[in-house]
């Protein structure tokens, strides 16, 4: 049975039973900033486990694209060393949300893997939890397992339901007691059962988790029960797969073998085999890390993640990395792991067509990483084997923190990279050592920042109440704090500089990419402008200006006041960015998201992932759907609530933000995000949104631009006035310029044509002109004279022309543009035994600061100093005359 076969077995099956077939969610759980990564087919229904989020069904059946890279199921570094470990696999699954529980979950189970799949009954064992006696009997009595091939499993992890068979999700969530399935792969396979000392071996492989769900831990390691007690399982599309199929490892299996032979011929061709001659290793185990590594970096970039320096993108790069790293112990010395995104695609495309429609793409950032890293690698790799060396000669066993760390910061060597190098020849790293020259360097790049930050604005305070939401004043802010040349001062006084922090400000101070507010804070004597707002600390605000009147003293009551104008522009162009990455994630598809983004008076602008220049019909329709939200002029509405609420809400959020316990939930239109920026009271308040910009920042990232309200106002009659100005200079109006203009470029055409002709006709009458000039030397005619206002292809025909005219000939042709001169040389067939046009043009050539080449009966050459060419010529005719 292919892979392909066994996935839409088990969906039928369990949709013969009753359970909706459910589409796999995306690898990057866009709603949840908690999770690195989709590691299992219940994540997305953790909402409806949890009793928060109602489906239309009560059983569900998924295959589940799931990454176990970073975070709490880690499979990173087995990968390459054991027969079944993935770091991107396909979970098959079935869940009942409070319907079936314990006996039907085992029955259907046992129904697929004996009756369906047609598994021998006495090679399957089963675990359960050791307190869960009522999957025991049912094992036992109803579904006859015997005794001896059904083992409990008890808190065996170091701590109150740490087991292997109690599943949960990650340190909070849905979880309960689980019974596993095991397949026994023969005495030839070493390993013992689940439960022995020697259960690590890959003789028994777990097949199936079937999972009680029936508490939800929480922070404080609470188990409370769920509303309602359901089923959660999960079979490793690959584990089964390789037991249907006979194959011991899952590298075996139908899903593998292509793309291991893409892998061997791609590191291959980067190592310099190209003339099939055997290469690397069919066998090698880098291989098949490299064809892991391939489907979990292409599905992973296929939902927005990029190669970066934290986060999700950071796994990314390790997984990358890593494969390189792997193609570059087999000899690759070029980028090679990129190109089997393609071989991928064909494998995998019919089953995810996401694959298929994102592969130029994945291949770009892939490419682009690839390059860079190839940069380094090599040095890299140099010192890690000298220092591994040395270490092996001084029976030394582990490379110190030190030198990991230079690897990682220097050469990009992710240190668990370093480790796998390491482990290949029996040593391990000091990853505490590594730790702590990480923490150096940050506490170093932390000092340097705050010293840089400015220059020492240390603030103990209370923070500042901040009213700028609904207000742009407030009448009586009092100054809590004063700075000037990044020291705390008592006052500051006209012409100062200053940073002013006051205890109430209806200014918002820089971030989430918008801009900080300017205006005005004053007294009855004294007046500052303020020209940006500032972050202190996180809930500090300082107002950055110009005192220009009186004195600013702490205790000083002011009024604050924003620039209103300047603030209505931002908002605008803030309230439209949200609307614009909704409008961009339906027109481009879920895989946009956020990268960067900033907001100021004159416009936004918002990187984002996705591979292709936008088309202009691409750009239209997100302008015509934000426009659309701007013309039902829906009211904003914003919410501060609890970070586990405002993600029960939907709300977009961005993975690696450092949400605090509230936030803000802000909605505008039909958008919903966690913002802590200023908006519009309605979407009409927008007034109108227009993209201006559109390009590529780096491998996989765009950049729109677009402004709003009086600014796109400005931007259409400024194109008005130009379309108005081209229109008056063609005396057209604006409705015919299209065509008035074509007409033009035909007519230029034309007259191109005219003139190339004319230049030609001109060439060959000075050509018969010139002919009267040549000499005549033992048989041999010599010229060398200027062709005005002659180009390099009018050199050549006149060239051609006259030594069929001269029949024996050595002729030299120049042109004159201001002090260059461009020059040919031409000898006929019956002469360059003799002469070679290429000698002779140099000759030249170098009188007149250039030179040149070609061939022996035509050669051309360029000089700068047309004031040496009356005397360069004149030298001609003796040196053709040495010579013939
Ligand atoms: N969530 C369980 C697991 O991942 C069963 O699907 O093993």
């Amino acid at each position: 049975m292919k892979a392909s076969e066994i996935r839409s077995t088990f969906l039928k099956f369990f949709e013969s039973k009753g359970h909706q077939i459910v589409a796999s969610s995306p690898v990057v759980p866009g709603d949840d900033p908690t999770l690195l990564f989709t590691n299992a087919g219940m994540n997305q229904f953790k909402d409806v486990f949890l009793g928060f989020d109602k489906r239309p069904y009560s059983r569900a059946t998924t295959s589940q694209k799931c990454i176990r890279a970073g975070g709490k199921h880690n499979d990173l570094d087995n990968v390459g060393y054991t027969a079944r470990h993935h770091t991107f696999f396909e979970m098959l699954g079935n869940f009942s949300f409070g319907d079936y529980f314990k006996h039907d979950a085992i029955s259907f189970a046992w129904e697929l893997l004996t009756e369906h799949f047609r598994l021998p009954k006495d090679k399957l064992w089963v675990t359960v939890y050791s307190e869960d006696d009522e999957a025991y009997d049912i094992w036992n009595r109803i579904v006859g397992v015997p005794a001896e091939r059904i083992v409990r499993i008890g808190d065996n992890k170091g701590g109150r339901y740490l087991s292997d068979n109690f599943w949960m999700m990650g340190d909070t969530g849905p979880c309960g007691p689980c019974t596993e399935i095991f397949y026994d792969h023969g005495p030839d396979v070493a390993g013992g059962p689940p439960g022995s000392p020697d259960e690590d071996g890959d003789r028994y492989i777990e097949v199936w988790n079937n999972v009680f769900m029936q508490f939800n831990r929480t922070e404080d390691g609470v188990m409370h029960p769920l509303p309602k007690p359901s089923v959660d399982t999960g079979m490793g599309l690959e584990r089964i797969t390789a037991v249907l199929q006979h194959v011991h490892s899952n590298y075996e299996i139908d899903l593998f073998v292509a793309l291991l032979a893409a892998a061997k011929n791609a590191v291959d061709f980067a190592a310099g085999v190209t003339d099939g001659t055997a290469g690397c290793d069919a066998a090698s185990p880098s291989l098949k890390v490299i064809a892991d590594h391939i489907r979990a970096c292409s599905f992973t970039i296929v939902d927005g993640v990029i190669p970066g320096n934290e986060g999700r993108g950071y796994v990314l790069r390790r997984i990358a990395r890593r494969a390189i790293r792997h193609g570059y112990k087999l000899g690759a010395r070029t980028p090679f792991f990129h190109t089997l995104v393609h071989p991928l695609a064909v494998q995998m495309g019919e089953a995810y067509p996401e694959l298929r429609q994102n592969a130029d793409r994945i291949f770009a950032v892939l490419k682009q990483e690839e390059e860079r890293f190839f940069q380094t690698i090599a040095n890299g790799m140099e010192i890690l084997d000298g220092a591994l060396a040395a270490l092996d000669g001084a029976g030394v066993s582990r490379l110190d923190g030190d030198t990991a760390f230079k690897l990682h910061d220097t050469y990009g060597f992710p240190v668990d990279l370093t480790a796998d190098v390491c482990r290949e020849r029996d040593m391990t790293v000091d990853t505490a050592g590594f730790d702590a020259a990480m923490n150096r360097q940050r506490e170093q790049a932390r000092a340097a920042g705050k010293f840089k930050m400015a220059a020492g604005l240390e603030y103990s305070g209370a923070p500042t109440t901040f009213h700028g939401y609904e207000h742009l004043s407030c009448e009586t802010s009092q100054v809590v704090a004063v700075y000037v040349d990044g020291s705390s001062v008592e006052s500051a006084r006209a012409g100062d500089d200053a940073v002013i922090v006051l205890d109430h400000t209806p200014f918002y101070a820089e971030s989430g990419g918008q801009v900080g507010d300017t205006g005005e804070l004053r007294n009855g004597t004294s007046r500052v402008v303020v020209e940006d707002t500032i972050r202190i600390q996180a809930d500090v605000f300082g107002q950055h200006g110009r005192i220009v009147e009186g004195e600013v003293r702490v205790g000083d009551r002011l009024v604050a006041r924003v620039d209103a104008e300047r603030r209505a522009r931002i908002v605008r162009n803030h309230s439209a960015t949200h609307l614009m990455h909704k409008a961009l994630r339906e027109v481009l598809g879920s895989h946009v998201q956020q990268k960067g983004s900033l907001v100021n008076a004159e416009r936004t602008r918002f990187d984002f992932v996705h591979n292709a220049p936008m088309s202009d019909e691409q750009i239209r329709r997100v302008e015509a759907l934000v426009n659309a939200e701007v013309l039902a002029n829906a009211a904003a509405q914003s919410q501060v609530m609890g970070i586990d609420d405002a993600q029960k809400t939907g709300a977009m959020m961005l993975f690696g933000e450092k949400y605090g316990e509230t936030v803000r939930v802000l909605s505008i239109g039909s958008t919903k995000e966690l913002c802590g920026g200023t908006h519009v009271s309605r979407t009409g308040d927008i007034g109108l949104f227009k993209i201006v910009a559109e390009s590529g920042v780096a491998a996989g990232v765009r950049r729109v631009e677009a402004v709003t309200g009086d600014n796109a106002l400005a931007y259409l009659q400024g194109l008005e006035s130009t379309v108005g100005s081209v229109a008056g200079a063609l005396k057209a109006a604006p409705t015919e310029l299209t065509a008035r203009i074509g007409g033009l470029q035909e007519q230029l055409r034309a007259l191109e044509k005219e003139v190339i002709a004319l230049k030609g006709k001109l060439a060959s009458s000075q050509g018969d002109e010139l002919m009267a000039q040549a000499v005549d030397l033992n048989g041999v005619k010599v010229l060398a004279a200027v062709l005005e206002g002659a180009d390099a292809a009018t050199l050549r025909t006149t060239m051609d022309q006259l030594k069929n005219k001269l029949k024996t000939a050595a002729i030299v042709l120049a042109a004159v543009d201001g002090a260059k001169v461009q020059l040919a040389a031409g000898v006929t067939a019956d002469v360059i035994g003799r002469l070679k046009a290429g000698e002779l043009v140099n000759f030249v050539a170098q009188q007149v600061g250039g030179k040149g080449g070609g061939k022996p009966d035509l050669a051309m050459a360029g000089g700068t100093d047309a004031s040496k060419l009356a005397g360069a010529l004149a030298s001609v005719q003796a040196w053709v005359g040495e010579r013939v």
